[in-house]
C-alpha cells in the first residue's frame, strides 16, 4: 500500500500560508485545512487552497446530532475537499446520516472518523466516564465506524498495527504524530518516523511543523516523500 503525505497548514494568516505552500505545489499533493483557517476566513478558504493545486483534507471534526451534522455537510456542497473529518463519538446514526449527506452533496469526498483524541489519556477518559484504555476505546469506535459504512479513520501512529490487523486495506488510516529522525518532536509525545508509520499500515501521514518550520520547507517535504518511497 502506498503511503501519502498530507501537509498540515496550521498557520493563522492565509496569505502567509499561501506563500509557504506555493513552492510545495507538485511536491506535496495534499494540504490539511483545519478550524483555525476555516473559522477565520470561512468555507471559501477550501476553494482558495484547492486553486493553488492541492487536494484538500478538511479537518472540521464535526460532532453534533445527526440532522445538524448532515446539514453542515450539505452546506459544504460543491467545495473541493477530498477528505472531511467527523467524530465517531457522535454514534452510528450520526455517521450514517453524514455518509448519506456526503453522497448527495460531496460525492467524491471520503469521510474520516476521529476516534479518541490523542490529547485524551486514561485519566481524561475516566473523567468523562469511560473506564477503559484509549486503545480499547479506539478499537470499539473504529469497529462502530466501519460498520456504519465509514471508509477512513484518523488514529495515532501507535494504534496503526492494531487497527490495520482487523481492518481491510480499503479503510484509509490517517495519522498525525509523525517526526522524521532529523526533526524535534515539538509537543507531540508519541511519535513515529514516516517510514515506521508507512510500515505500520498508514495510508496517509499528516505532518505540520517539521515542514512548516524547516529552513527549506520544500526540501523537508521532499525528504519525507523520499523516506516514504523507500518503504512503499
Ligand atoms: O505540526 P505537527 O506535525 O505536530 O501537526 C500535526 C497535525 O495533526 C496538527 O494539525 C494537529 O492538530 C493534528 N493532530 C494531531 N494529533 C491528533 C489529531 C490531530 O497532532 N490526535
Amino acid at each position: 500500500m502506498k503511503t501519502e503525505l498530507i501537509l498540515a497548514v496550521d498557520l493563522d494568516d492565509k496569505d502567509a500560508a499561501k506563500s509557504l505552500l506555493r513552492p510545495l505545489c507538485g511536491k506535496v499533493a495534499w494540504a490539511k485545512l483545519g478550524l483555525q483557517l476555516f473559522t477565520k476566513y470561512g468555507p471559501a478558504i477550501v476553494d482558495e487552497f484547492a486553486d493553488l493545486g492541492f487536494k484538500i483534507f478538511l479537518d472540521l471534526k464535526l460532532h453534533d446530532i445527526p440532522n445538524t451534522v448532515a446539514s453542515a455537510i450539505k452546506s459544504l456542497r460543491g467545495r473541493p475537499c477530498e477528505m472531511l473529518t467527523l467524530h465517531t463519538l457522535g454514534g452510528a446514526t450520526m455517521m450514517k446520516r453524514a455518509l448519506e449527506a456526503a453522497t448527495d452533496a460531496l460525492p467524491t469526498t471520503r469521510l474520516l472518523g476521529v476516534t479518541v483524541l490523542t490529547s485524551m489519556d486514561d485519566n481524561e477518559l475516566a473523567g468523562i466516564g469511560v473506564p477503559r484504555s484509549p486503545l480499547e476505546q479506539v478499537e470499539t469506535l473504529a469497529k462502530l465506524a466501519v460498520a456504519a459504512g465509514m471508509k477512513g479513520l484518523v488514529c495515532s501512529p501507535l494504534e496503526l498495527p492494531r487497527l490495520r490487523k482487523f481492518l481491510g486495506e480499503e479503510i484509509a488510516l490517517v495519522t498525525p504524530g509523525i517526526r522524521p529522525k532529523t526533526a524535534g518532536i515539538d509537543d507531540q509525545s508519541r511519535v513515529m518516523t514516516p517510514a515506521e508509520a508507512a510500515a505500520a499500515g498508514a495510508s496517509f501521514i499528516v505532518v505540520g511543523r517539521p515542514i512548516l518550520k524547516a529552513t527549506d520547507p520544500a526540501q523537508a517535504a521532499l525528504a519525507i516523500e523520499a523516506e516514504l518511497r523507500s518503504v512503499n
